[in-house]
């Protein structure tokens, strides 16, 4: 199972990519997760993409889709993948299909999640993840608050405030979405692999529509 999460920042795609791989056991590639890990570690590629992140931009195509083609090629991907954050541009999409026909897959399904801009706001203003790489959980002050304020629940390491969850930067990043990431919904549509779905309400519920849309079920919260 091939798949992509799309969705504006802070619609749930890395809380449902999480759960994901524990149901599938597939990987999640998250280009936002590669790339602060690389800004973390002061590589090169880092530094210069923390620019672009901080105000809110896209990395440029070209960084992104090299490191795509990398990870792509791990044998860990061989059973299916799951893309968090990529594509981002009709560009990157283009790509992608390329490294795909050069694997020998393609895509099974884009689940577009769908939040309202200013519910996308406040989710990210209060979201806090954990430091810990490996974990990376995420948690709402407000709506799902860690047991411990400033602690883990999963695996006990600290919690912290991504740079780029303050509102201003929020904002920039839905322009930037809707400007340059909406349009893959069209891209995607042309190829019937779209699978929309509200991403209100509880998370369980949202992973349960999901769930029965990949498993070529209902895509309701029925579960069936
Ligand atoms: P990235 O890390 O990909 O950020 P994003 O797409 O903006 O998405 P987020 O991770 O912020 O949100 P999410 O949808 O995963 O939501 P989450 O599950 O955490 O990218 C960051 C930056 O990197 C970009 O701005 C860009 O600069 C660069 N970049 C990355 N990929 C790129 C690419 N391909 N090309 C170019 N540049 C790239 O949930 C958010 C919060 O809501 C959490 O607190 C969570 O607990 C809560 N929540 C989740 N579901 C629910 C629910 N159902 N109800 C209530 N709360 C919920």
């Amino acid at each position: 199972m091939n798949l992509i999460l799309l969705g504006g920042p802070g619609a749930g795609k890395g809380t449902q990519a999480k759960k994901l791989i524990d149901k599938f056991q597939i990987p999640q590639i998250s280009t936002g997760d590669i790339l602060r890990a690389a800004v973390k570690e002061g590589t090169e590629m880092g530094r210069k993409a923390k620019e672009y992140m901080d105000s809110g931009k896209l990395v440029p195509d070209e960084v992104v889709i090299g490191i795509i083609k990398d990870r792509l090629a791990q044998p860990d991907c061989k059973k299916g993948f799951i893309l968090d954050g990529f594509p981002r541009t009709v560009p990157q999409a283009e790509a992608l299909d390329k490294v795909l026909a050069g694997l020998s897959t393609k895509i099974d399904h884009v689940v577009s999640i769908d939040v309202d801009e200013e519910a996308l706001v406040t989710r990210l203003t209060g979201r806090r993840t954990c430091k810990n790489a490996a974990c990376g959980q995420m948690f709402h002050i407000k709506f799902t608050p860690p047991k411990k304020e400033g602690v883990c629940d999963k695996c006990g390491g600290e919690l912290y405030q991504r740079d780029d969850d303050n509102e201003a930067t929020v904002r920039n990043r839905l322009a930037t979405y809707n400007q340059a990431t909406a349009p893959l919904i069209g891209y995607y549509s042309a190829k019937a692999l779209v699978r929309p779905i509200a991403g209100v309400g509880s998370i369980d519920d949202i992973f349960i529509k999901i769930v029965g849309i990949v498993s070529g079920g209902c895509s309701c919260a029925c579960g069936r």
